[in-house]
């Protein structure tokens, strides 16, 4: 399968007064051509960061990309020059936030914003501009477009809003869209339909999506693989079906029991007990060590190996380990 981008090995930090936060540490993982990847994780593991550093938007200082590479279509993004990375950002990749308002200039109308998106990367004049503008905001799914081309952000509910940043951010036909927490902010119906017209888009357009999401409930209709990351970590991938239905690490089982499923909405959700290391000093170990019901000794003290699972997936615990007793794997 075609790879239009390779996370490899990539550290992210910010250095504060008190000291160094390490947001990520060792972060691993591609992105496929026409696939939703989702990245899933408690607040503050590390998902912006990892973001935004794909866009090359860590704020610096504080913040460093330490070690690592990010390869787009072959091309490391760590070492590309400003100038170059303003081409590539909007237009080869980009990027949608949780709050549209932010994203939204209020003294333009949105038909407006979305030319002027088009006009940052290619030389088009203004009726061209118009033409595409309309056809994007037919694409996600706005009616009366042509009308609402001329009216202002406010003028939209919140689901409708998104939408336009939706087609701000593909109007230049970006080979990989980033989205971090793009429902968050939605109540539970927009929620859904935001969700569906990314599949809709995917489908007619073909682009990479990276979905990234406090809420497992939210990845279970879009996501094709799932990579879990926690304290900075990814420590499981898999397809959907593989960490839905045989997840490994008992983080991400934890995270299964503390969402809310569509097929068992009368079970008990049951929050994971404790809170995620500070990452001045992470530990040596496993990260969740400290919360995991079957920590063993060597957990804390040593980093567990990858383990590959299936072509697709892998996990990061100590209980793979073939020395590992049998009965404890079991367990979980
Ligand atoms: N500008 C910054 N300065 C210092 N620490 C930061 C900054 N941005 C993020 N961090 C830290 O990096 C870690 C990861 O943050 P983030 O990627 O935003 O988490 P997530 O998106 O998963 O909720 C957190 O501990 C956060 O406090
Ligand atoms: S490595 Fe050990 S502490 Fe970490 S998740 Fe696996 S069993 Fe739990
Ligand atoms: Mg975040």
């Amino acid at each position: 399968m075609e790879k239009v981008l390779e996370i490899k090995d990539l550290h992210v930090s910010f250095s504060t007064y008190g000291g160094d936060v390490k947001a990520v540490r060792g972060v691993t993982f591609d992105l496929h051509k026409g696939e939703t990847l989702a990245i899933v994780g408690e607040s503050g593991c590390g998902k912006s960061v990892t973001s935004q550093s794909i866009m090359r938007l860590i704020p610096s200082p504080p913040g460093k990309i330490t070690q690592g590479e990010i390869l787009f279509k072959g091309r490391n993004l760590t070492n590309v020059s400003e100038t170059e990375m303003r081409k590539i950002r909007g237009a080869d990749i980009s990027m949608i936030f949780q709050d549209p308002m932010t994203a939204l200039n209020p003294t333009l109308s949105v038909g407006e914003q979305i030319i002027e998106g088009i006009r940052q990367h290619k030389n088009i004049g203004q009726a061209e501009g118009r033409k595409a503008a309309l056809e994007m905001m037919e694409l996600v799914g706005i009616p009366s477009a042509a009308v609402r081309m001329k009216q202002y952000p406010h003028q939209f509910s919140g689901g409708m809003r998104q939408r336009i940043v939706i087609a701000m951010a593909l109007v230049c036909q970006p080979e990989v869209l980033i989205a971090d927490e793009p429902t968050t902010a939605l109540d539970v119906t927009i929620q859904a339909q935001i969700l569906e017209l990314f599949r809709d888009i995917q489908e007619k357009t073909g682009v990479s999506i990276i979905l990234i999401t406090h809420d497992l409930g939210v990845v279970a209709q879009v996501a094709d693989r799932i990579a879990v990351m926690y304290a900075g970590k990814i420590v499981e991938t898999g397809s959907r079906r593989e960490i839905f239905y045989n997840p490994q690490h008992p983080y991400t089982r934890g995270l299964l029991r503390s969402v809310p499923r569509l097929d068992a909405d009368d079970a008990e959700l049951l929050p994971i007990d404790g809170s995620p290391p500070d990452l001045f000093s992470p530990p040596a170990g496993c990260p969740f060590a400290a919360r995991c019901e079957h920590a063993m000794e060597v957990c804390s003290r040593v980093y567990p190996n990858k383990t590959r699972l299936t072509s697709i997936h892998q996990v990061d615990c100590w209980l793979q380990d073939e020395r590992a007793p049998k009965k404890m794997a079991a367990r979980i």
